[in-house]
């Protein structure tokens, strides 16, 4: 059996959990460092998850024993640290999005386009089981030509408003997910006509955002993807995807925990709650995505979006920003 990887993770926030558990529980990788800026916070993973903590994520570079890198930590962070990985000759599987700032990607295009280092983007949606089953589905032509998608994205209830006021803005924080899931099945976007709604936050609109969105992305065959967002959802995280092609049609439903159904007097066919949130919706997509990155550091086929997938879905977040503002349809390309 080989031995398996030393992963290096920096960030151990809500989405650095994640990954700390799906490093362990796979059996190709083990924890072996951890940093974070606030040190208690690498201490209490590396305490759960194994390796050792720092509070100098540069450790991880100069370390010479890390051969996986995760990085979990701001938006802010990932450029520059996407860079010190393909410096280092070090896989870095990197968390979305990719940045806020297309100028500050840009700089580092060319370089990240043209390194023979593994560099993946963790929009983990492309590896629930449920979408990638989808997926297979519309590529084996079940539904014929795809004509439409519809991805419905709903939260239970918005993040927090510190979070929300350096996100970057609903398009770019939330959407970002969508438009990647929009551009695996649909990767030439030829254009974005987005609106953006205030409906329920007093909060969120003195923020300058919208609490609500609809995009129509329109594909260069002239396929129609329609993104519906909230940042609520009374009855929980809501998320769903509908393909309609010239033979029929696929769905992906809302998922309880179990499949049993309560019925009575005053109610049929009851189920218990949606998985709430996303760490019990997506927990298996995080694993599958470990698991594609590996597969592309072994140089196999992999799925694992690419820096150019990236951009690409800040490209039309941007986009679905200034349609939203000017009320008109932006043109996108991927040059
Ligand atoms: N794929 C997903 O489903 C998903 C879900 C949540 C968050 N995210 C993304 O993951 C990233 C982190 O989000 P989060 O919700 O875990 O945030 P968080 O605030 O919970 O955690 C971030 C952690 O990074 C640490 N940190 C801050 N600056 C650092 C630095 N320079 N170096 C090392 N560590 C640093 C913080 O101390 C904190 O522990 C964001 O880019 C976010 O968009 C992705």
């Amino acid at each position: 059996m080989a031995t398996p990887l030393r992963v290096g993770l920096i960030g151990t926030g809500r989405i650095g959990q994640v990954h700390a558990m799906s490093v362990v529980s796979h059996p190709d990788t083990t924890l072996h460092r951890v940093a974070d800026v606030f040190l208690e916070g690498a201490q209490k993973t590396a305490e759960s998850f194994g390796g050792t903590a720092t509070d100098n994520p540069d450790e991880l570079f100069s370390a010479g024993d890390v051969d996986l890198l995760i990085i979990a930590s701001p938006t802010s962070t990932h450029i520059d640290l996407i860079e010190k990985a393909i410096d280092a000759g070090i896989p870095a599987l990197c968390e979305k999005p990719i940045d806020l700032d297309i100028t500050v990607v840009d700089k580092l295009r060319d370089k990240a386009n043209s390194t023979s280092v593994p560099i993946g983007l963790g929009f983990n949606r492309r590896f629930d089981p449920h979408f990638a089953d989808l997926r297979a589905r519309v590529k084996a032509g079940d539904i014929g030509a795809l004509e439409q998608l519809l991805i419905t994205s709903r939260d239970p209830a918005p993040a927090p408003v510190d979070y929300l006021a350096v996100s970057g803005g609903i398009f770019r924080d939330m959407t970002i997910h969508d438009f990647d899931m929009a551009r695996y099945f649909v990767p030439d976007i030829v254009s974005v006509t987005a609106q953006g709604f205030n409906q329920f936050s007093s909060e969120i609109k003195e923020l300058g955002d919208y609490d609500a969105t609809a995009v129509a992305l329109r594909g260069s065959k002239d396929e129609l993807i329609l993104i519906s967002n909230s940042r609520h959802a009374a009855h929980g995280f809501d998320q769903r995807l509908e393909a309609f092609g010239t033979e029929g049609m696929l769905r992906v439903e809302n998922l309880t925990d179990t499949n049993v159904r309560h019925y009575s007097a005053t109610q049929v066919e009851a189920r218990g709650p949606y998985q709430n949130f996303f760490l019990e919706r997506y927990m298996d997509s995080y694993r599958n995505e470990l698991e594609e990155f590996l597969k592309k550091i072994r140089g196999e086929a992999s799925n694992t979006p690419t820096f150019e997938d990236g951009r690409m879905a800040l490209v039309l977040a941007n986009a679905a920003t200034e349609s939203a503002k000017s009320g008109t349809t932006i043109s996108v390309s991927a040059k």
